[in-house]
């Protein structure tokens, strides 16, 4: 896999950075995910607007152009064998000594950019839906930026994972926020709901194309606060993310969602998704 690295492309297993990147040590980053179908970058102009409002959040000057970054992802996705594709890329504040939380007065950002084959959703994951459980939201309170310091979401996937589901939903004071990875619609009587995008919440590139979806094809949506019994109430419930596209979940911790199908409105969206995708 050919990847880049500060301004070098060569093969990912080779490159290596300092121990005294902030990354490293502060998770002191921000990153995006980005699919490539048919080698074509999706939503890219999305993704690059994203890593621009999460660079500015933590003060890191972008180092490169919207150009340049476009530029940068062609070639590494040019240089792959897949079609489709999975593109990572992060910036870290960069190595700086000593040790020290406040932010280093000169130091060089650290861009990492690779691409790997993109694991698309399995077929039985659309038909059958999957599954989640619920957890109270022990994340900080700014989860719009796309920070890299993700210790918990990954404690709150090992959940899912230990309990053999696809997710773990989210709920804060009440209100549903989340998922781990991912974000979460509900649909009540015919009505999709959306989260409002919050700094509690990372606003997806799928949540705003489902939105965008939804608007196109005249499906009645609305954006608003959703309580924990109206997700475990609701006739449908889907999770959206890069990778995952839009899935519908049909349990929630023991009890099904809806009649534990993914429903109408669910299926109606998904043809939207992939009819728009190609
Ligand atoms: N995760 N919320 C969180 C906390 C996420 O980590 C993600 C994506 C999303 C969905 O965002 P998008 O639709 O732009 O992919 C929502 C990526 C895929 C990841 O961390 O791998």
């Amino acid at each position: 896999l050919t990847a880049f690295l500060n301004g070098q492309f060569a093969p990912l297993d080779t490159l290596q950075v300092s121990v005294m990147d902030r990354g490293f040590l502060f998770g002191d980053g921000v990153y995006e995910v980005i699919p490539v179908y048919n080698r074509q970058p999706f939503r890219l102009e999305e993704h690059l607007q994203r890593l621009e409002n999460s660079l500015a959040a933590i003060a890191l000057v972008n180092p490169y152009s919207r150009g340049r970054w476009a530029e940068l992802i062609h070639a590494i996705v040019a240089a792959q064998d897949f079609e489709d594709q999975s593109v990572y890329l992060q910036v870290t504040r960069g190595a700086a000594w000593p040790r020290n939380h406040a932010l280093p007065a000169q130091v060089t950002p650290t861009v990492l950019i690779y691409a790997d084959e993109l694991a698309a959703p399995l077929p039985a994951m659309v038909e059958q839906g999957v599954t989640a459980i619920s957890a109270g939201d022990i994340r900080w309170l700014r989860c719009n930026i796309k920070a890299t310091a993700l210790l918990a979401n990954v404690l709150l996937r090992q959940m899912a994972v230990d309990a053999g589901v696809a997710e773990t939903v989210l709920f804060r004071d009440g209100l549903l926020i989340e998922g781990s990875s991912s974000n979460i619609f509900v649909v009540s009587q015919g009505e999709i709901l959306a989260p409002p995008p919050s700094h509690l919440m990372l606003t997806g590139i799928t949540y705003d194309l489902i939105l965008e979806l939804a608007q196109q094809h005249a499906l009645p949506y609305r954006v608003c606060e959703i309580t924990e019994q109206q997700v475990r109430d609701a006739d449908e419930v889907w999770l959206t993310s890069s990778s995952k596209e839009v899935l519908a979940l049909v349990q929630l911790d023991d009890q099904l969602v809806g009649d534990g199908k993914p429903g109408p409105v669910f299926r109606e969206m998904h043809r939207h998704y992939q009819q728009f995708k190609r």
